[in-house]
């Protein structure tokens, strides 16, 4: 199929092209309206929607009644003959196991109704079979009793507690295991009040599998564990007290890394008056943006739940947000639609515009702000308010082009980004606002402007960090699509539900400023399959076309070439890895380049570099990218990958030899670093550990060293210089230790307890200083950096002496009592005149006094199986983590001790601010 030529390439004056909508009024553009004009809008009271937070009062159990999970299963899946745990990460994903299916009773055909919303030709939607499935589900009934089930609050990650899997094929999930199916349950109650309201259950991600019940019916599910989903609750509840139940059903070999497990993230439970706007129904754009006029285009999609038909007048009003996201000052523009009538059953989408003069433009720092906007949508039948809703954008206009990259509101952003994976480390998939904002400010003060959601769509609260912060977005459903990576991954279920899918994570997350591309997939089997792969590339990419022409859609390749069929059915080519060049391969951006010389090519993944912090391993090899191999770079007894900063996956590079050949190809749009975080799972080089090697910072969320050499790049303005290895090494008197630089600056000298080791100048396309030669003795070592011959910075080691004392300090020191805030408190280990001691393990302890809990600790050491709920573990290289959590409503003063025998003990003083 042939697609207009999307907006994205076009030159500014042009109009969007608006998918075609059923019934589409287009309203004439508003005029310019002073502020004392905005008199229509509802207070939210007004309105009969209310989204109710559905975090509290559940019940949990693992495992189905009696152990038998064969009724319950959504589906008949594949023996596993063979892990997939270890496999290198660049494997050729394989063809799909059959499966046979003849007699087999599953859920499948209750829950794929949930979908319809998201299947575009309804003769492709699914009916729901005649009555219920024929089974029998105790633990979803009303009078099963469930009061010796473990209470929890959402978001809850059942599988982060443990314990370990030490041995056996499970060091790619995290070695901890997250399959079997689970249940939650919890009660809803419907008054007086909720009578003729339509009642759903919105759900931000639940992992995986889920069938929700209610008064032990079958409602619908939705099987993906990383999409939000809503299910309709109406027509299954009854006056009074009403009995959820949801299972979820993670199966074993299901991810390359450590999915997480249970209701994860947020729910709700959302209410409406029949005539409501739909799921995700307002859809915000910004077909034209300059500095002095924008115009903000939005279409709303109302849904009639009701049995008589409706007469809507929707009145759409936009404000101005502040940097917290509240709406600030009056209206700048509003306008009301002509009445429209939504039929009994049935949706409508009404269409308006307004031009806003002077727009306050959303861009990334440090030369834009992030201004974001709010359309507030009011919905009247009759003189009825029956909705309001409200949808967050920001005015900005994207462009990629081929010579430069990304360009936002005409300014070139290089894209400084890395991948994350979603778990936050000892807190596992759980989603957590502070700590995912943690993630992003360390990231932001090491100079990186992107983030892409590797490989799945996120939770909702992170693209909202995201816009409020100006980072940009690579948003990204799957990493299979019809081959598989592991045997039971989402392959399984492609098939039936990747246009649900994509629609879905499309429609949540379109008005998000931050998202400037969809990617459709990461690394797929579908590269090695030629037409029949494109095939799908191209299915996909027309589905995010229809869902946001506004956007660019990709996916990510380490092996299709410039010559084979998939990459010419992208809008942007993304590489994995082969830009740089794989093992021997070299560097492919110019080969694309050349194929393509319209189309933007980007870095979705580069590096993979390996080390675990604070760990040097010696000799050093005078190379300066190298795959991991025993004693060059990696200690297979240990587990451990030297932190010189040089060693990468087999298929990756240092972070150096990445920055040459994106420097070398200047036509290249940047790069999304492998990884930004340490996480859970994926350990290579060593698959008998539980985390990776990747992070530029460790699961704990402590530096590495790789992270000044991102800092020194990609914040060239900032004076900084960094030196690594510590140096503390007693057995190493008098023996080759060499000492490595990252700076900002264009050149350095180094000095060894005042004797200068020679003053160096950085080649064209280095990126780091070395001094190889260095003799280890005792002392100091000093760095001075210059920049343009003139001082720019100067750093400094010192030998430490053994550990004597501990030293702690909180991020934050005053934490909201919401039951969600957290504290990190960072534990140094120093010796008695205070100096880091950087190979300190000493065993410390954390204890809590006052309205606070101890949520996990962590120190960053990939091999650790110490349970991240234990409030004791050794330090790793002389740091440890605790995070503390205030509890609910709490409010007053809290310490935190720390010890460690025969090291002086220290506190930490916190404040609750109550609820
Ligand atoms: C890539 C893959 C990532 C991760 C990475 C490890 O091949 O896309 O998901 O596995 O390698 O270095």
């Amino acid at each position: 199929m042939k697609h207009p030529r999307p907006s994205w390439t076009r030159p500014l004056a042009v109009r969007l092209a608006l998918p075609l909508l059923a019934a589409l009024l287009v309203i004439p553009p508003a005029l310019l309206l002073p502020a004392a004009a905005a008199a229509q809008e509802a207070p939210a009271s007004q309105s009969p929607r209310q989204r109710i937070a559905f975090n509290d009062g559940w019940r949990f159990h693992l495992g189905d009644p009696d152990g038998n999970s064969a009724p319950y299963l959504y589906d008949v899946r594949p023996d596993v003959k063979k892990s997939a745990d270890g496999k290198v990460a660049d494997a050729m994903p394989e063809e799909a196991a059959r499966i046979a299916r003849a007699g087999a009773t599953v859920l499948k055909p209750w829950i794929l109704p949930t979908g319809n919303p998201f299947i575009r030709d309804p003769s492709k939607r699914h009916a729901r079979p005649d009555g219920d499935p024929p089974i029998d589900a105790p633990f979803a009934r009303a009078d099963f009793n469930d009061s010796a089930w473990r209470a929890v609050r959402l978001p809850h990650d059942w599988a982060i507690e443990g314990p370990f899997l030490t041995t056996g094929p499970y060091g790619g999930m995290g070695r901890l295991k997250t399959w079997g199916p689970a249940w939650y349950r919890n009660k809803i109650t419907v008054t007086q009040a909720d009578q003729g309201k339509s009642i759903f259950l919105d759900v931000d991600g639940a992992m995986a599998y889920a069938s929700v019940w209610v008064n032990g019916r079958l409602a619908g599910g939705w099987p993906y564990g990383y999409n939000s989903f809503r299910i309709d609750l109406t027509r299954w509840l009854k006056p009074g007290t009403n009995q959820l139940a949801i299972r979820l059903d993670n199966p074993p070999e299901s991810a390359r890394w450590y999915p997480g497990a249970g209701l994860y993230r947020n729910v709700w439970l959302t209410k409406t008056a029949p005539l409501h706007v739909g799921q995700w129904g307002v859809r915000v754009t910004t077909p034209q943006v300059s500095a002095q006029a924008a115009r903000v285009a939005w279409q709303v999609t109302l849904d009639n739940d009701g049995a008589a038909p409706a007469d809507a007048e929707v009145t759409t009003q936009l404000y101005a947000l502040d940097d917290k996201g509240r709406i600030t000052g009056a209206a700048v523009a509003s306008m009301t639609s002509p009445r429209a009538a939504v039929a009994a059953g049935a949706s409508t989408t009404l269409a308006g515009e307004a031009t806003l003069a002077n727009p306050r433009l959303w861009g990334p720092p440090p030369h834009q702000k992030p201004h974001r906007y709010t359309a507030v949508t009011t919905v009247r039948q009759g003189d009825r308010i029956v909705d309001r809703y409200e949808t967050p954008f920001g005015i900005r206009e994207l462009r990629f082009d081929p010579d430069r990259g990304l360009v936002v509101n005409g300014e070139h952003v290089p894209i400084r980004g890395v991948n994350n994976h979603h778990d936050l480390g000892a807190l596992g998939a759980a989603f957590n606002a502070r700590a995912a904002e943690r993630q992003l400010e360390m990231l932001v003060e090491m100079g990186a402007n992107a983030l892409r959601m590797s490989h799945n769509p996120p939770d909702p609260q992170l693209l909202e960090l995201t816009d409020r912060m100006g980072i940009v977005v690579m948003d990204e459903v799957f990493d299979s699509w019809q081959r598989k990576k592991t045997p039971l991954d989402f392959h399984l279920i492609f098939p039936d539900w990747h246009e649900q899918d994509l629609r879905a994570m499309i429609r949540r997350d379109r008005n998000h400023p931050s998202i400037v591309m969809w990617s459709v997939g990461n690394e797929v089997g579908e590269q090695y399959t030629g037409e029949d792969g494109a095939a799908i590339g191209r299915e996909l990419v027309r589905i995010a076309h229809e869902e946001d022409g506004t956007r660019p859609a990709t996916t990510a390749m380490n092996y299709a070439k410039a010559d084979m069929p998939l990459p010419g059915t992208m809008d942007v080519i993304s590489l994995n890895y082969q830009g740089t060049g794989i093992r021997t391969l070299p560097g492919q951006f110019p080969a694309f380049r050349a194929k393509f010389p319209d189309k933007v090519i980007l870095h979705t993944e580069s590096a993979s570099a390996l080390s675990s912090r604070g760990e040097y391993q010696f000799p050093v090899p005078g190379v300066l990218s190298a795959a991991v191999r025993p004693g060059a770079g990696g200690d297979p007894k240990t587990q451990q990958v030297s932190s010189y900063e040089l060693f990468a996956a087999d298929f990756g590079s240092s972070a150096d030899r990445a920055f040459a050949s994106l420097d070398q190809n200047p036509y290249t749009a940047g790069e999304f670093v492998w990884t930004g975080f340490d996480y859970l799972g994926e350990p290579t080089p060593y698959y008998g550990a539980r985390s990776s090697y990747s992070g530029i910072i460790d699961l704990a969320g402590f530096k590495k060293d790789r992270f000044y050499a991102y800092q020194a790049r990609w914040r060239p303005e900032l004076p900084m210089v960094h030196i690594l290895p510590h140096w503390t090494w007693p057995e190493r008197v008098g023996e080759v230790t060499p000492v490595h630089v990252f700076t900002s600056g264009d050149e350095a000298e180094l000095f060894v307890n005042g004797k200068s080791q020679g003053r160096q100048k950085k080649a064209p396309y280095a990126y780091r200083l070395r001094w190889d030669f260095v003799t280890y003795e005792p002392g100091t070592i000093e760095v001075v950096a210059y920049k343009d011959g003139k001082e720019w910075a100067r750093s400094s080691v010192k030998t430490a002496r053994a550990p004597a004392a501990l030293q702690a300090s909180a991020d934050h020191t005053s934490i909201a009592g919401d039951g969600r805030d957290l504290s990190f408190i960072t534990v140094k280990i120093v010796d008695e005149a205070g100096l880091p001691a950087p190979r300190a393990n000493n065993r410390v302890r954390f204890t809590v006094e006052g309205p606070a809990e101890l949520v996990a600790t962590d120190n960053g050491d990939a091999t650790s199986f110490t349970s991240f709920q234990s409030p004791e573990r050794t330090a790793f290289n002389g740091l440890v983590l605790g995070i503390v959590r205030a509890k609910l409503g709490a409010k007053g003063p809290i310490t935190v001790r720390v010890t460690a025998d025969g090291l002086q003990a220290t506190t930490v003083a916190l404040r609750a601010q109550g609820g």
